[in-house]
């Protein structure tokens, strides 16, 4: 991590790794991937998403974790570029990367390698931002076990990102980080119910920094949401919308470049 604390010593004070029973997986055990986000899973859409990249065991597909098919070097046509490319995610050892497998860092928050169900979504051409505000689309809706990550990098004069988890104009999940709400950061989760926002949920802990790269993890469980971010949990919110099977929609906006959205079951 940029600040040299990492994930691992922030868990290891609570004395349980995995304390909010986040899907354990095999991840530090993983050999140095070629690619910006080395075992990764899911980051890259399946084939018929716009600008998508080929699934996992197509030609020049970045494979997830088990996958057949070689990640291609960054002169590959299609191939997401490498660390190094411009405007690449940075690589393992870049100031502000995530954590590379290996590290421990890593472990609790991602899913398990037995992951299943095709990542679906799109990323930029050769890594340069998606358009914000940004629609993820869900179709059919979103139900447990289904795991949305968001990558991206905060502008550096950030004042707020918005996720919204929608069904029509309802939002019911609105995941809004604040960096400067009467000078100070906070993180408010709502929901939104024929134009009406209903009682906030705040909440102080707030991992992001303006001008630094994030990942946001979103896990659809049976009663809640789940979020993590660059790898530790950070919040649940109880499903206010019941019928998840009509949220179909996910929204991003605020003050960030957006460089993929994805979605895999696990
Ligand atoms: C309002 C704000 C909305 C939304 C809402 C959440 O004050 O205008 O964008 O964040 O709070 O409760």
């Amino acid at each position: 991590m940029a600040d040299g604390f990492s994930l691992n010593d922030a868990l290891s004070g609570y004395g349980n790794p995995n304390p909010q029973g986040w899907p354990q997986g095999p991840w530090g055990n993983q050999p140095p991937g070629a690619g910006a986000y080395p075992g990764y899973p899911g980051a890259h859409p399946g084939p018929g998403a716009p600008g998508a990249y080929p699934g996992p065991g197509a030609p020049g597909a970045y494979p997830g974790p088990g996958a057949p098919g070689a990640y291609p070097g960054p002169t590959a046509p299609g191939a997401y570029p490498g660390p190094t490319a411009p405007g690449a995610y940075p690589g393992p050892t870049a100031p502000g990367a995530y954590p590379a497998p290996g590290q421990p860092s890593a472990p609790g928050v991602y899913p398990s390698s037995g992951a299943t169900g095709t990542p679906s979504g799109p990323i930029a051409p050769m890594g340069g931002p998606l358009v914000v505000p940004y629609d993820h689309p869900l179709p059919g809706g979103i139900m447990p076990r289904m795991l949305i990550t968001i990558l991206g990098t905060t502008k550096p004069n950030a004042n707020k990102i918005a996720l919204d988890f929608k069904k029509g104009n309802d939002v019911a999940f609105h995941f809004n980080p604040r960096f400067n709400e009467d000078n100070k950061r906070i993180i408010v989760c709502n929901s939104k119910f024929d134009n009406n926002w209903g009682k906030e949920e705040r909440h102080q802990m707030f991992p992001f920094e303006a001008g630094k790269p994030f990942k946001i993890q979103v896990l659809v469980e049976t009663d809640h949401f789940k979020v993590a971010v660059n790898d530790a949990h950070l919040l649940q919110y109880n499903h206010r919308m019941k019928n998840l099977n009509e949220i179909t929609k996910l929204g991003i906006s605020g003050d960030i470049n957006l460089t993929s959205t994805s979605q895999t079951m696990i």
